[in-house]
């Protein structure tokens, strides 16, 4: 499976002032922009072909994955290869199209905008603001893409236990069992606490077939007047479709950066995990901590 979708479009009004003129999905965490860690997620496990489905006022995303000249020429003239090492990034052998979604209808919208791209061929999908795993080191979309064959199932969605008072955030799953991967019997798009079917939650990466579009073109738009990639999910399950879910390992958070109090935590991490800087953070954390 070498094709993957990352939707970007959304106003990301959670972060203002932060987004009034720059994207979230290239806000720093630790080093790097939060799309650029899931540009080489995916790149990790064979995705040559990235689609982002993009807005007005995300046109730093599109310079950010294309190559500068102009500061490759300045760093090599002044013998700075080593800040040239950090520009690696952008010789994957990767080639990025982008396509704007007109209007905001939800993230159900965002993935239909992907359809003509696609074809017929499966696909993944992943949220422009959610890292998995410390420095977005996870495996989760290579064991998603094993079940996908495993299974020949038309969804795989990636699920990340929350606790009860973030239920109500989320598409939250109604799992078959307990396993690692398992069958997904029904999912509910930011149900209240009653209503939630479990604590299992949507964790921003998911694989397709394109049965997906048949059933986005098919729904009505749901919470929040938005088209629910979740409701089209759930419509799928209704037909009898096989939908699969794998649970994120316990070393392997979610790291969620569209609003404040995750993305200083998720910024807080990954400076902590820094090889080079780390450790002298943890110092001045600790030290000022305990005056
Ligand atoms: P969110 O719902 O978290 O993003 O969507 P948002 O709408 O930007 O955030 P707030 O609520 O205003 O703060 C998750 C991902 O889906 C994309 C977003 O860009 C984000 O990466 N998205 C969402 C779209 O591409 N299009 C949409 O219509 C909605």
């Amino acid at each position: 499976m070498n094709i993957a979708v990352i939707p970007v479009a959304g106003l990301g009004t959670r972060l203002l002032p932060i987004t009034k003129s720059q994207p979230k999905e290239m806000l720093p965490v630790g080093r790097k922009p939060v799309v650029q860690y899931i540009v080489e997620e995916l790149n990790r496990v064979g995705v040559d072909q990235v689609l982002f489905i993009t807005g007005p006022g995300k046109t730093s995303i599109e310079n950010h994955f294309d190559v500068n000249k102009e500061l490759v020429e300045a760093l090599r003239e002044t013998g700075k290869e080593d800040l040239l090492a950090e520009l690696q990034f952008d010789r994957f052998q990767a080639r990025y199209f982008f396509t704007r979604q007109r209007e905001l209808l939800g993230l159900g919208h965002a993935i239909q905008c992907a359809e003509s791209f696609v074809g017929d061929q499966p696909f993944v999908v992943a949220l422009g603001d959610s890292l998995i795993g410390l420095n977005a080191e996870s495996d989760v979309v290579q064991r998603m893409q094993r079940c996908f064959e495993e299974q020949g199932c038309e969804v795989v969605i990636a699920f990340e236990e929350v606790p009860d008072n973030e239920v109500s955030r989320y598409g939250i799953a109604k799992p078959k069992d307990d396993s690692e991967v398992f069958e997904v019997l029904d999912v509910v798009e930011k149900p209240s606490l009653e209503e939630a079917p479990s604590n299992l939650a949507i964790a921003a990466r998911y694989i397709f077939t394109p049965k997906i579009f048949d059933a986005l073109e098919k729904i009505e738009p749901g919470k929040g007047g938005e088209i629910q990639l979740t409701d089209a999910i759930r419509l799928l399950i209704q037909q009898g479709e096989k939908v699969y879910g794998v649970r994120l390992r316990s070393d392997e958070q979610r790291y969620d950066i569209g609003n404040f109090e995750a993305y200083f935590r998720a910024f807080i991490e990954f400076a902590l995990a820094d090889e080079k800087l780390g450790a002298a953070l943890h110092d001045y954390l600790a030290a000022r901590l305990e005056a």
